[in-house]
């Protein structure tokens, strides 16, 4: 029990951590979106305002394909930020994911942050957040603890491993994840947190039965700097550009098969970005680390209107694009240029 106690001491010390670690540093990567051009149409035929950009998204229906990606949860300041982010999730009717719930599964003292999302976004898309260790049971108590729609079940060797007290041992995960996908009866999302799925990861993953991955690519957030200033004995700059740029997983992973959901996130920060990836083959968006930023220095309202320009920019395009709704996005033909075109595997 006390060894418990400490272990969630720990954590939560730690989520404190990453946050300030994440305000204090420069995290603007490359996610190789330049390379995605798409063609202006000087002939739409569409009218702005017929433009419809609902999908259905883990059963219900949300406003626009971005979703808030999973963040934080389990200490002192988490019960704020998550309902302020609850908030503007709620006014825009989109989805939104939690932090790790490992914490408040251990121990019950730490649910309130979480619960809190829930209570606030009431009948909307609220997603749960585990790690890949976690057992069948562990799963589903975060899934009961915020009544989630889906999970998300969170790959990040790059960032445990840079980690100082991070996990070593990472044999035994595509088995675990095999059987929480068999066993919990909500969608569960295969999630990586900034680094990227590569296509033969995807196909892993697939054949264990995944039908959801959010690639978290790199050219974002990026936790081998977060927890490199963490690190007090190995300096990991020299890994700072590690990982499959966003663009690149995407693209790879869509190639793989139609059937995926696949949402794409990482390093996105821009509307021209989010229509992109909805044009390559996304089925829907996140972002996390530029909306915790706008939040902190500019509030909830500061936070909602970064996201309310996102929707009404990313209309525009579809606008120029002659696109009227999502699912016609994709089948704008879009071209791949430059190092995103020389990175592509020869089977794209
Ligand atoms: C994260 N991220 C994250 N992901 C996850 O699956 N579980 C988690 O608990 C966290 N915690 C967390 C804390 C903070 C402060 C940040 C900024 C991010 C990763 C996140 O969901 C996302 O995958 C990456 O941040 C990449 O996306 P952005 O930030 O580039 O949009």
């Amino acid at each position: 029990m006390e060894d418990l106690k400490s272990k969630s001491q720990i954590r939560s010390a730690r989520k404190k951590e990453h946050i300030h670690h994440f305000l204090h540093s420069n995290f603007e990567g490359d996610n190789y979106f330049k390379y995605i051009y798409l063609e202006h149409n000087s002939l739409p035929e569409i009218d702005f305002n017929d433009i419809d950009t609902k999908i259905s998204f883990l059963g219900k229906k949300i406003s626009f394909p971005i979703m808030i990606n999973a963040m934080t949860g389990g200490f002192d300041r988490a019960v704020e930020i998550n309902s302020s982010l609850a908030r503007v999730a709620k006014k825009l009717n989109i989805p939104m994911a939690v932090g790790s719930q490992a914490i408040a599964v251990n121990d019950r003292e730490y649910e309130s942050s979480f619960r809190v999302v829930r209570e606030i976004l009431k009948d909307g898309v609220v997603i749960s957040n585990i790690n890949a260790f976690a057992g069948v049971d562990d799963v589903q108590r975060a899934i009961d603890m915020i009544e989630a729609d889906g999970v998300q079940i969170h790959l990040n060797p790059a960032q445990e491993i840079v980690m100082p007290e991070g996990d070593r041992n990472f044999k035994g995960l595509l088995k675990n994840i095999e059987n929480i996908v068999r066993k919990i009866d909500k969608p569960v999302i295969i999630k990586e947190i900034g680094f990227g799925i590569s296509k033969d990861v995807a196909k892993r993953l697939l054949e264990v039965g995944v039908k959801y991955i959010d690639i978290g690519g790199s050219g974002g957030t990026n936790f081998i700097k977060i927890e490199s200033a963490r690190n007090e004995k190995f300096d990991f700059s020299e890994l700072f550009e590690w990982g499959i740029p966003t663009a690149l997983s995407l693209l790879e992973c869509r190639s793989l098969s139609s059937d995926l959901n696949i949402i794409c996130s990482g390093g996105i920060r821009r509307a021209e970005e989010v229509v992109k990836a909805l044009c390559a083959g996304a089925d829907m968006t996140g972002i996390s680390g530029p909306i915790l930023r706008e939040l902190l220095n500019g509030g909830i309202e500061g936070a909602e209107k970064y996201l309310q320009n996102i929707i009404y920019k990313s209309k525009v395009i579809m606008l120029l694009l002659g696109k009227k709704n999502i699912q016609e996005l994709k089948t704008v033909p879009y071209k791949v240029k430059g190092e995103l075109k020389e990175l592509l595997s020869d089977s794209i």
